[in-house]
């Protein structure tokens, strides 16, 4: 396994593996890697014949305040781990190579529609940081596919969005939530929590999957179920910034069969985000 932390040298490798013909497939992290992560790794192994990963905590998706201090950075552990999967190149770059701007000009990719609801709502400029860096990464690698967690279904909205709209040539695999035995979503902000708040945090998948379940069976009063979850997550200790049943692919109000249950809270320090999705049969 290739680890390299300049553009211009990865650049040059994978300018040989286009020369023997070979598909190239990316998979961007922010590191600390867990088996969420993993699991993209693995499943673009069986579709491309060159697998990059990226790690690259990216300081403009963090708003002031939040953890990009103290997010875990782990990269001797998450090599090790991509090296036994025999992942071709890491890349590893630092700030300035991905942020070359001088006299503090910028240029940045934004998906408006998507930018200022839910997630963005709370976290103001996290998915023009998303959206700009990612673009970056595609510009940079050049994938033929790029795979993203549904687990983070804000962002894997954004990234469809501005492949499509900038017209780049890259498909684009959004795939399943891996989850710890009880149900809670994998993330690297599952280690703040401390062990009570880890016994209870599967809570919010628990609720996502019965407001599915109650759709299923017929449930029309959306605005009803999306109250009771709320009180029901206030009620053991959460503090949700969100949780609504939107159409899966706009996240505007119900209006196609395919939806989304998407939900934000926190628990303790750490900020809690999952979905499910919800099919309906009228
Ligand atoms: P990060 O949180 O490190 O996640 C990297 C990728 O792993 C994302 O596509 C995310 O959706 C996916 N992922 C995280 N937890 C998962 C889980 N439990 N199951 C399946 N996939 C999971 O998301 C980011 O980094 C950044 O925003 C990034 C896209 C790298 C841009 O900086």
């Amino acid at each position: 396994m290739q680890q390299v932390s300049k553009i211009k040298r990865l650049r040059e490798q994978l300018a040989d593996v286009r020369r023997s013909e070979k598909t190239i497939a990316l998979v961007p992290t922010m590191g600390n890697l867990h088996d969420g992560h993993l699991s993209l790794v693995k499943q673009v192994q069986e579709r491309a014949d060159f697998v990059v990963v990226t790690i690259f905590v990216n300081p403009t998706q963090f708003v002031e305040g939040e953890d990009f201090d103290s997010y875990p950075r782990t990269v001797d552990a998450d090599l090790k781990q991509l090296d036994l999967l025999n992942v071709d190149l890491v890349f590893t770059p630092d700030s300035n190579e991905i942020y070359p701007e001088a006299n503090n000009v910028t240029t940045e990719v934004t998906v408006p529609e998507l930018d200022a609801i839910y997630c963005g709502q709370f976290r103001p400029g996290h998915f023009k940081g998303v959206a700009t860096v990612v673009t970056k990464l595609f510009n940079i690698v050049q994938p033929d596919i790029a795979i993203f967690g549904k687990k983070d279904y804000q962002q894997l909205l954004v990234i469809h969005n501005l492949v499509k709209n900038l017209c780049l040539p890259i498909e684009i695999i959004g795939s399943e939530t891996m989850r710890e035995e009880d149900g809670l979503a994998m993330s690297s902000r599952n280690q703040y929590l401390s062990e009570s708040e880890r016994e209870q945090a599967p809570l919010l998948y628990k609720i996502l999957n019965e407001i599915a379940l109650n759709i299923e069976k017929g449930a029309k009063n959306y605005e009803k179920l999306e109250k009771e979850a709320i009180f029901s997550l206030k009620q053991a200790g959460f503090r949700p910034e969100y949780l609504k049943i939107c159409d899966s692919e706009t996240l505007k109000s119900p209006i196609e069969r395919e939806l989304v249950i998407i939900a934000a809270a926190w628990l303790g320090k750490a900020r809690l985000i999952d979905n499910v999705a919800v099919q309906t049969y009228d």
